[in-house]
């Protein structure tokens, strides 16, 4: 009896699954176990041995059912602990991952300066990269050998031997926007046109592509007073300051009559930009009112419309307003760079919530 008892519960020890278990379960206490065959044998036996025999064989066999149990809940609980670790899920992550990507400060900066135009009435024109070199020159009063076409160190596109066609060049400013804009709605219009241009040209503040964006204002009695508010206005809300002082230095631009560039006041003390203070000047932009043949050229009428034109670099106002030393980082894709000075995609710039949060 103890032979059995040793063999079951040591089987019982080591089942691996209920299926073992099973087996050992039909084997020992079956109908036709072992120790129900032992079972019989009892018949045989005197009186006294049935005495002591029959409740041994009893207990041995509650044993091995008690075994059984044990061990089949065992099992139960480590199948259930196996599969709670196995689909364990963590319920503090995040449902999402998290954004890994940052929106470029050209890109904050453009849609920064969109914010506060459209809070001054103007809305975005956009106008082609490639350009025909009448929209980027003749319509803006550069005829061909004029001085200022070799100024712009301008790309012009492949032409095949033969080809008449007229020249295309990559855009060196955004001023051609000026054209198509107005002739796509006449006059009056309050257009800010912001995006890439191109020039052959490459050190610590200059790259081949770079961005601007070009104003326009024209009606009836628009004057260089208005120009001056409205780029003070921008500067305000664009630096976020509450003072800041303009300075306008007569220059010459071919498309503008008066042409000014415009310097903003400034200190550069530690390193540190402080705009409306100071008695540093930083130049800023170009700016003048549109000249005739530039309304003419593009089918407004110079005896009934004036107004002012700007342009200005949005890659420079981006350095000025974040700190960045480098014009040829911001287009190096450089995942560094771009994690260090990129925004959030949720930093949605509006003149409300305050430009840059
Ligand atoms: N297009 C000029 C440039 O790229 C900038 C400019 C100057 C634009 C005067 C204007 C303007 O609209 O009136 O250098």
């Amino acid at each position: 009896m103890d032979d059995l008892r040793q063999k079951y519960l040591s089987a019982i020890a080591e089942a691996a699954d209920e299926d073992a278990l099973e087996a050992i379960r039909v084997a020992a206490v079956g109908k036709k176990g072992e120790v129900a065959l032992k079972m019989r044998e009892l018949g045989k036996m005197t009186p006294d041995e049935r005495k002591t025999v029959g409740p041994k064989l009893n207990a041995l066999k509650d044993e091995i059912n008690a075994a059984l149990a044990a061990k089949k809940a065992a099992l139960a609980d480590a199948a259930l602990d196996e599969r709670l670790r196995g689909e364990w899920l963590d319920v503090t992550l995040p449902a999402r991952p998290r954004p890994r990507g940052t929106v470029h400060p050209v890109s904050q900066v453009t849609e920064e300066v969109a914010a506060i135009f459209a809070d001054l009435g103007f809305s975005v024109a956009e106008g082609p990269q490639i350009e025909t070199d009448w929209y980027n020159f003749d319509a803006l009063n550069i005829p061909p050998h004029h001085p200022a076409r070799q100024e712009f160190d301008t790309f012009y596109m492949h032409r095949e031997a033969g080809d008449n066609r007229a020249p295309h060049v990559l855009r060196t400013h955004t001023s051609p926007v000026q054209i198509r804009a107005m002739e796509k709605t006449g006059a009056p219009i309050r257009v800010i046109a912001p995006g890439r241009v191109y020039r052959s040209d490459y050190d610590q503040t200059h790259t081949p592509m770079f961005h601007q964006v070009e104003g326009l204002a024209i009606d009836r009695d628009i004057s260089m007073a208005n120009l001056k508010w409205v780029l003070e206005e921008f500067c305000r809300a664009y630096f976020e300051v509450d003072h800041v002082e303009l300075r306008f230095r007569a220059s010459h631009f071919p498309f503008t009559e008066p042409s000014a560039e415009v310097d903003l006041r400034c200190s550069w003390e530690g390193g540190q930009l402080k705009v409306g203070e100071g008695d540093d000047w930083m130049e800023i932009l170009g700016s003048g009112m549109v000249h005739p043949r530039v309304l003419k050229a593009a089918g407004v009428d110079p005896d009934r419309w004036q107004g002012f034109a700007f342009g200005m670099g949005v890659d420079r106002l981006a350095m000025l307003k974040y700190g960045i030393p480098d014009l040829r980082a911001f287009f190096d894709s450089d995942l560094r760079w771009l994690r260090h000075y990129g925004f959030g995609a949720l930093q949605v710039p509006t003149l409300h919530g305050g430009l840059s949060g």
